[in-house]
């Protein structure tokens, strides 16, 4: 990708504007590793961490977590947030693409779509790739993405409203749906403050929809454990509903052996 969205330029307003339901899935992670990683070390990994918010969560209730993210101001927001942790926490600054880490961990997640800003399949397989090697065994890799229905999908406005610390921010982000061929989704944000727009930010994410995610990850070694929607309800890949995370593992033999 050339440069990184205006949208992760500003760590304080984006974690702001991103706080509203971070315990809730933090929370959902913890219970995900429990069930379906229950021999796996406590060790978290999240690829393109932001301001480390879903870390801090993880870093409560006793994980040992690790984090790492393209934007140096990122990393340093996270770092700040982090540094009470001390020796339990290290956040980097990598990208998906080529990061590739010293340890191996019980759980690595990748939310929100973040996997979709690697706007190529090199890149996105590099990405799933380098997070199958960095399971230790029996972990698994929690993989957050909204999939397309191509000819389907809308052009969709969602308006947040978000206050902190005497802030309140309204938050618009519209989002262009992909076509079949070009594989891209506009995202479009707008954030306002007391009536003066304080940024406006735009980038495409690579589409997929569920054939596609699934033979991408079984490209990458991964194997689909288990699905849930975003509320934490059991879901089906292919199915009706469409913002899903995907538990992964590591498949048995294939693509390792052949080099991967
Ligand atoms: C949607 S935010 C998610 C941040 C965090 N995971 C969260 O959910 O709050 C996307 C993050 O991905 C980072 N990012 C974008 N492209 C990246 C890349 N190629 N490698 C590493 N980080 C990247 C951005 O800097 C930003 O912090």
């Amino acid at each position: 990708m050339s440069g990184l969205p205006r949208f992760y330029a500003d760590p304080a307003l984006y974690d702001a504007l991103h706080a509203d339901g971070t315990a809730d899935e933090v929370w959902l992670l913890d219970l995900l590793a429990r069930r379906h990683a229950p021999n796996a070390p406590k060790t978290a990994l999240e690829p393109a961490c932001g301001t480390g918010r879903y870390l801090a969560g993880l870093l409560r209730r006793g994980w040992t977590a690790h984090g790492y993210d393209l934007s140096a101001a990122m990393v340093d927001f996270a770092r700040r947030r982090l540094a009470r942790f001390g020796a339990r926490v290290r956040v980097e600054r990598g990208a998906m693409e080529t990061f590739r880490p010293r340890e191996r961990f019980g759980l690595i997640f990748n939310l929100l779509s973040t996997f979709r800003h690697l706007t190529s399949d090199r890149a996105a397989l590099a990405h799933l790739r380098l997070m199958r090697r960095a399971l230790a065994p029996g972990g698994v890799f929690i993989l957050g993405l909204d999939l397309a229905l191509y000819g389907a999908d809308e052009p969709d406005e969602e308006t947040w409203t978000a206050r902190r610390g005497g802030r309140t921010l309204t938050h618009v982000m519209m989002t262009l749906p992909p076509d079949a061929r070009r594989r891209r989704e506009r995202v479009i944000n707008f954030v306002h403050e007391r009536g003066r727009r304080v940024l406006e930010s735009a980038y495409d994410l690579r589409a997929y929809d569920a054939a596609q995610i699934s033979a991408l990850t079984r490209r990458a070694g991964l194997r689909l454990e288990a699905c849930y929607g975003y509320d934490g309800r059991p879901a089906r890949l292919g199915g009706p509903e469409r913002a899903l995370w995907l538990v992964l593992a590591e498949a048995t033999g294939g693509p390792r052996r052949r080099g991967a």
